[in-house]
């Protein structure tokens, strides 16, 4: 079976390498393959990169055929940041990128589609924390609730034009909604989750102190992180899962961690730092409005993919830890 992985990025790269490790062919697309990637981890030179841009529809048809892919797994997509400082990439790149998959897998009948969305859909909901974990089916009032981003608008969007192919023409359709992906690599890291273990670990530290001056980078109350060879795992388990009744799955640790948690495992790491005293903003993470204090409910994907996370906090700095000289 070959599978398409769009978007060479951190978790399309781990991935990628999960996928051929056990024998499978990939193919990698993206705008720029970060071809200097490829010595940094295993397997990834058994992987076959393309370059392409998934805004073209017609070339994501031809790609299809012309490597006879059975199923995608699309994670290529503008980051929040990106989509802050340049709106239309919302719908260029993230609704229209995935629309254009969604047409070309339509057309070739692949076996499976996944798609990766993102948790920052709860994020309104926070305002008024209901009791117990956040539910995947969860209900928000759609007008003071909508989507906190533009980013965020764009992966819901992209969720409902998936929906009505696996409605409308039967594709079968995986949406895994990551929480807060934790993880570097040799290549670029665009994501405030990778910014934030960057720093924590030393990058842009002076004379051995860090300093956290960034809002985007300070959180009051709790949220949920998640290694980014947990989310590998995931996308492998939702290529592999026979049924997929809920359709819709959130990919979390299922457990709340706050700014000093981050502090402390940093600390373990790298115990010769030290930080500089942060007055936290009172707001969530990544500049989100409200503290939260509800957990994910994460049930569905254990019970229907068979996934858990394998990797804690103090886990992923240490992997991390690899590519943040001191
Ligand atoms: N990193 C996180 O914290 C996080 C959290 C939730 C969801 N997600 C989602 O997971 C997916 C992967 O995230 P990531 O952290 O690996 O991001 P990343 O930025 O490392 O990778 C995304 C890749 O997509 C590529 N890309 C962008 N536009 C493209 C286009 N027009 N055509 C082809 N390729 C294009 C980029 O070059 C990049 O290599 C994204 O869909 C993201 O929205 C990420």
């Amino acid at each position: 079976m070959t599978t398409l992985i769009t978007g060479a990025g951190l978790i399309g790269c781990q991935t990628a390498a999960m996928l051929a490790a056990r024998g499978d062919r990939v193919v990698l697309l993206d705008l720029h393959p970060p071809t200097a990637v490829i010595a940094s981890a295993p397997y990834l030179d058994q992987v076959t990169f393309v370059s392409g841009d998934i805004s073209d529809r017609a070339a994501m048809l031809n790609l299809l055929k012309q490597h006879e892919i059975e199923a995608v797994v699309h994670t290529a997509a503008a980051l929040s940041m990106a989509i802050r400082q340049t709106p239309t990439l919302a719908a260029d790149v993230n609704l229209g990128g995935t629309v254009n998959l969604l047409e070309a897998a339509r057309a070739c009948g692949l076996r499976r589609f996944v798609l990766a969305s993102s948790t920052t859909l709860y994020y309104p909901s926070f305002r008024r924390p209901q009791a117990g974990p956040v539910a995947e089916d969860f209900a928000f009032h759609a007008v003071s609730e909508r989507p906190g981003s533009l980013y965020a608008a764009s992966k819901l969007a992209a969720e409902f034009f998936t929906q009505h192919y696996a409605d409308q023409f039967g594709l079968s359709v995986a949406i895994l909604r990551y929480s807060a992906v934790l993880g570097l690599w040799a290549g670029p890291n665009n994501s405030v989750p990778g910014r934030l273990l960057a720093t924590l670990l030393g990058r842009g530290a002076v004379n051995g102190r860090v300093s956290v001056t960034d809002p985007l980078l300070m959180w009051s109350g709790g949220d949920d992180f998640i290694d980014a060879r947990d989310v590998a795992a995931a996308n492998v388990a939702a290529l592999d899962a026979t049924a997929l009744p809920s359709r819709v799955y959130t990919i979390g640790s299922g457990l709340l961690a706050s700014f000093d948690d981050f502090v402390a495992a940093s600390h373990q790491v790298r115990p010769s730092l030290i930080f500089d005293e942060v007055a936290l903003p009172g707001t969530g993470f990544a500049g989100f409005p409200h503290q939260r204090t509800q957990a994910f409910d994460v049930r569905c994907a254990k019970e229907e993919l068979g996934f858990s996370t394998q990797h804690d906090l103090l886990s992923s700095f240490k992997a991390a830890s690899a590519w943040v000289s001191l």
